[in-house]
Order: C-alpha cells, then structure tokens, then sequence
C-alpha cells in the first residue's frame, strides 16, 4: 500500500471528532471538518480557535504553531466537496450502528477507491461495519482518548478483513500525531483501557452497592495504595453518572446481568437527584 496521509476527512463534528480535527491540523494534516449540522461546524471551528488559544497561553505551542494549524482546518457541508483529495477519514458520528454503516456507505460513493476509512467507535467493533464501507480492507477503529484535554493514547483495531497494511500505516499515523499506539492483536470491545475501567468502576460500584464501605473510603483505598490522585468514585463524576447509568442500564439488558441490575438501582437514585458529577456540580462528591 502506497498511501501517504496528508489529507484528512473529520466526519461529525461534535465533541470528538472536533478534538481529532484540532489534533490533525496542529500536526501538519490538511484537515477538512464535515458534519450534518451546520450549527456544529461553525461551533467546532471557534471551539479549535480556543483550544489552540489555550494550548500557546499554556506555552505548550506558540502562536505561529496555532495560526498554521487554523490555516489547514477546512470546514464543508456538501459531502461530495468534503471528500475530494482526502487520502484518510476518521468517522466521529453518534454510536448508532445504522447511522455508521449508512455514513461509511455514502463515503465509499464519494471516496477515492484508495481512502482508508477508520471509525472513532466506543462500542461497536469494525467487523459491525465493515462491509459498508465497500473497502472493509481499507477499514479499521482508530480510537482515540479526548487528545485535546491531555489523553496522547490511540487504540487501532482492525477486524479480520483489515489489510495488514492499514494497521501499519495507523501505527505511523498515531506516531505523526504524538500519540502512543494501542493495538489489538484482534477485535474485542471496549478495546483496552476500557475493559480495565469498567472492570475497576463496577468493582468499586458492587463493594458500596452491597454496603461493605462508602465511596470515599473505596477511593481512599485505591488513591493511597497505588499513588493515584483520584479514585473509581472520582472517576465517575467526571464520566457523569447519567453515562455510567445508561451503559450499566444497556449492560443489564443485554447480559440478564442481576449484579449489574443491582447498580442501576443504585446510580439511579443519584441520577433523579440531579447529581450527575462534575458536570451538574454534584455526584459523589461536590464541586465548586
Ligand atoms: N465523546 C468522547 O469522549 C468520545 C471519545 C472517543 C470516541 N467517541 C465516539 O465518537 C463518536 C462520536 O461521539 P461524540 O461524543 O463526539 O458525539 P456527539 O454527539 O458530540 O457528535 C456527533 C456529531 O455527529 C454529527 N452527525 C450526525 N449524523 C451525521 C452524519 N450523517 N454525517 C455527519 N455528521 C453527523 C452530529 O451533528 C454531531 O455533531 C461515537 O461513536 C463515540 O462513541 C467519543
């Protein structure tokens, strides 16, 4: 594969996918901004101009790095326009199956034959969409962890179809970008910070749901012990209890899970309070 990134297509510009966009244009990448709302890209665009402005008033860039990056950001609502040159599109719309697989096969109509695709997902696995793309060689995750606040980790996993190819030409990409690569060896959800998380979140959750010791004094265990400045309960303030809820809610579901059936009860009660974690000011803890 001769491929060469220096064109990149951002579909969906909402809370990720803007991050990506902004990471892209900083480190070189001519970096074209797509999304259905119009409302969003106009917002996305003022939201890099800030982030960029916060990053040189940090010192972490100067002001020559931030005006070039906002030189190679583009901004297209007609599709068709968006996808002309681009050698890589990373896909950040909502995590609904039908829409991914609706939007990667609109893409393979726009799309030089040669464009690699890769999906944002949290969730789903490549194998979900693959063949809607029309390239399922070409396609791979490439997932990455909210690189403007601070995560420098991209998870890229390929479904069995991914060209081995892709998955180099990623590793590349993640090191252009300055973010350390994590990849599967095969598909598996929630890739691998994730499963670590949620492993550690639902072990705190069950040891305050069966009452054998409050949030804090879990957190306080696991801060002391392992030199960490915050703990799972921390953890799912920022998250925001509602998120937590509805994931434990589609978990229950699905798996007939009682343990996890257990949990919902539990976060609801703080989710009809309206303490939500950081976000509303209130969750396990409060904050200013
Ligand atoms: N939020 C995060 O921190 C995060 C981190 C990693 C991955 N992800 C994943 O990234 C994806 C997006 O998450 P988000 O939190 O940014 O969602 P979001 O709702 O903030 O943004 C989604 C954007 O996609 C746009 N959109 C909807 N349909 C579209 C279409 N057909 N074509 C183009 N744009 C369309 C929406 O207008 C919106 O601006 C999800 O799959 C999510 O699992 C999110």
């Amino acid at each position: 594969m001769e491929t060469t990134v220096k064109r990149v297509l951002i579909v969906g510009s909402g809370t990720i996918g803007t991050q990506v966009a902004a990471l892209f244009a900083l480190r070189g990448f001519d970096t074209v901004m797509h999304d259905v709302s119009k409302e969003r890209l106009e917002h996305a665009a003022g939201a890099i101009a800030g982030m960029y402005n916060e990053l040189a008033a940090g010192g972490h860039i100067d002001a020559e790095a931030a005006a070039a990056g906002l030189e190679r950001l583009h901004q297209e609502e007609d599709l068709g326009r968006a996808a002309v040159g681009v050698d890589l599109v990373s896909e950040s719309v909502p995590e609904d199956i039908a829409l991914k697989r609706a939007v990667f096969a609109q893409l393979n109509e726009v799309c030089d034959p040669d464009t690699v695709f890769t999906t944002n997902t949290s969730d789903l696995v490549p194998s979900m969409l693959a063949d809607a793309t029309g390239r399922p060689e070409l396609f791979a995750a490439f997932h990455f962890h909210s690189p403007m606040r601070g995560g420098d980790v991209v998870d890229i996993m390929g479904h069995p179809g991914t060209s081995p190819a892709v998955l180099v030409l990623l590793q590349e990409l993640a090191g252009e970008l300055g973010q350390a690569p994590i990849v599967l060896r095969r598909e598996h959800p929630g890739y691998v910070f994730n499963n670590l998380l949620n492993a550690l979140t639902r072990a705190a959750l069950e040891l305050a749901v069966d009452d054998v010791a409050s949030p804090e004094t879990v957190d306080m265990a696991w801060k002391r012990v392992m030199h960490m400045p915050v703990g799972p309960f921390g953890i799912l303030d920022m998250v925001g209890l509602d998120t937590a809820l509805r994931i434990a809610r589609l978990g229950a579901e699905q798996l007939q899970d009682n343990g996890l059936q257990r949990i919902v009860d539990y976060l609801a009660q703080y989710v009809e309070e309206g303490r939500l974690g950081v976000q509303s000011g209130r969750g396990f803890y409060e904050y200013a």
